[in-house]
């Protein structure tokens, strides 16, 4: 058990040290300076995972806790790619994602998996899903924190998406 649990720290802790992800997370960074709107930076990656995580265990929806760090800390790595490129962020987090999970010795299975939950987390239809995409997508809306964002008056989110309260 002790020894699963730290293979599993190791495969979540090498998509951090992963040069593309390393690389993709400071060109956000840097792209994102003067942003007024929720940034796209490690803080929300986390925040992602662990309101995910969160759910699964009240939810009991029987997810892998990899899974779910992995799927959080890739979902947005693309997002540089939209900002230069024109590339929708889930198609761009998938493309490098799925670099980087196999490096970090994730099977193909798993890499299916994690980036068909990238690739629908944009996709309000995901919303429902009951596995790893649907738990993503609600951490990703649940994590903007509206009723603190000096931007509100500015942010085209609709309004009935907006997080007004802070939900226990
Ligand atoms: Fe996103
Ligand atoms: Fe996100």
């Amino acid at each position: 058990m002790q020894k699963e649990k730290e293979e599993q720290l190791q495969r979540v802790n090498a998509i951090c040290r992963h040069p593309l992800w390393q690389t993709s997370r400071k060109r956000i960074e840097e792209l994102e300076q003067d942003r007024v709107f929720c940034g796209h930076d490690v803080i929300h990656f986390l925040d992602v995972a662990r309101l995910a995580w969160i759910e699964n265990l009240e939810q009991q929806l029987g997810l892998e806790k990899e899974h779910v760090y992995a799927a959080a800390l890739l979902h947005d790595i693309g997002r540089h790619l939209q900002y230069e490129q024109g590339i929708p962020h889930e198609e761009g987090s998938v493309m490098l994602a799925g670099e980087i999970l196999r490096d970090c010795g994730f099977s193909d299975a798993e890499c299916l998996k994690i980036c068909d939950a990238i690739a629908g987390h944009r996709a309000k239809k995901t919303g429902k899903d009951g596995g790893l995409a649907g738990a993503l997508y609600r951490a990703d809306k649940a994590s903007r924190m509206c009723l603190f964002c000096a931007a509100d008056a500015e942010c085209n989110w609709p309004e009935e998406k907006k997080n007004r309260e802070v939900r226990i």
